[in-house]
């Protein structure tokens, strides 16, 4: 692996092999998601716990300051809306030329395998890895299922992890799901989950946060699941500690509930 690559990606995956990734991407194809409205507002509290960040370069250069050193893993696809036709119809929408302008650590970009538009994104991000090894900047591929969430299954998300590597990802974001571990055999290279929509409490993303770690997975890159709790910075938290401190379940819960403060407005 060359220097600057590798560099890059020691900045996101951390020393112990993990790492707390934090996804505001979310708006660009879903608009203003709930308690995603000012970004800056939002992310202002979590920086301090994030190991790197993940926006679109549009809310990197608006909502970010340039001062951070936080690692950027940069929304590089797009082309699709919630409204639109079909969510898998993505293409690459940042030059390498800008990614490298922005300082980035890495790139990200939705592969939907099985989906009508499979191909397209299989050789759009094939194309990124091309553009990013120029640079020395790695890609992560994101198995993106758009709407149809019931996929996610280990059969399925081995197929487009695995796909995902062979393709030249450096790291893959993808789903937990039952026998994960078979996901994360399969695919040579580190694996981190999203969490999905807002599951119904806290405590349901802990699990998922503590089983996929448990399981083998490098790290989280998690939304909703933490900017839309009540307690952002009490999951946060207690995801770091389940990520780099290896906490049980129970150990989690716990934590979370004596760090939860009052409501927010
Ligand atoms: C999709 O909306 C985005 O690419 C997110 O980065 C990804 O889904 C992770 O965020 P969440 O944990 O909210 O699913």
């Amino acid at each position: 692996m060359d220097w600057g690559l590798k560099n890059r990606l020691s900045r996101i995956i951390k020393p112990d092999g993990r790492t707390v990734m934090l996804a505001i991407d979310h708006g660009y194809f879903l608009g203003p998601v709930q308690r995603l409205e000012d970004p800056s507002k939002t992310i202002k509290p979590l920086l301090p716990y994030t190991d790197a960040l993940m926006p679109t370069r549009g809310v990197l250069r608006s909502c970010v300051d340039a001062g951070n050193d936080i690692p950027i893993v940069l929304r590089a696809s797009g082309g699709n809306t919630i409204i639109g036709e079909d969510l898998s119809n993505e293409e690459v929408t940042v030059s390498m030329r800008d990614a490298v302008r922005l300082n980035v650590s890495a790139v990200a970009f939705s592969i939907y395998i099985g989906s009508k538009y499979e191909h397209q994104t299989i050789v759009n991000f094939s194309r990124l890895v091309d553009e990013g090894m120029e640079y020395g900047i790695p890609a992560l591929a994101v198995t993106a299922v758009g709407k149809e969430l019931e996929k996610r299954d280990a059969r399925y998300l081995s197929l487009c992890c695995r796909i995902a590597a062979e393709l030249g990802a450096s790291f893959v974001k993808t789903y937990y799901c039952e026998d994960f571990e078979k996901v994360v055999k399969s695919c040579p290279v580190p694996l981190v989950i999203a969490g999905g929509p807002k599951l119904k409490t806290d405590f349901d993303a802990l699990r998922i946060a503590h089983d996929a770690i448990e399981r083998g997975a490098s790290g989280v890159d998690m939304g909703r699941n933490i900017w839309q709790s009540e307690n952002p910075v009490a999951m946060i938290k207690t995801i770091r500690a389940i990520v780099h401190d290896d906490i049980s379940f129970d150990k989690a819960k716990q934590m979370l509930t004596s760090l939860k403060g009052p409501k927010r407005s």
